[in-house]
């Protein structure tokens, strides 16, 4: 078995509502929270349709960028870890946040928020 493609395409789900289930469980859920000038940024892959966690099929990695730049970038493990990750940003409001996920199998999926 090979790993999925790292290189695209990048899958986008534009109405999450009447997504599938194999959609939900890969499109990246982005939570904010504003703390003390800055944003508390949240990644959490499965959110509503739980991704499996295991050595065979799991979320290798999220990214994030702000606009154009590559912002941070979490290596994932299926052990001891779950594919949900936070990150401070500061970045001014109007900032289009996106954040891709790459599965092993199923490759690269992507959503997107303005600040
Ligand atoms: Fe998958």
């Amino acid at each position: 078995m090979s790993d999925a493609p790292i290189l695209g395409p990048v899958n986008r789900v534009t109405d999450l509502a009447a997504a599938s289930d194999f959609e939900k469980k890969h499109t990246p859920q982005i939570d904010i929270d504003e703390v003390d000038g800055a944003y508390v940024v949240t990644v959490t892959v499965g959110a509503e349709v739980p991704h499996p966690n295991q050595p065979d099929h799991y979320i290798t990695w999220i990214e994030l960028l702000a606009g154009e730049a590559a912002i941070a970038r979490f290596d994932l493990s299926p052990i001891a870890t779950t594919p949900t990750v936070s990150v401070v940003v500061n970045a001014d409001p109007g900032t289009v946040l996106t954040a891709i996920e790459h599965c092993n199998l199923h490759g690269l999926w992507a959503a997107e928020v303005t600040l």
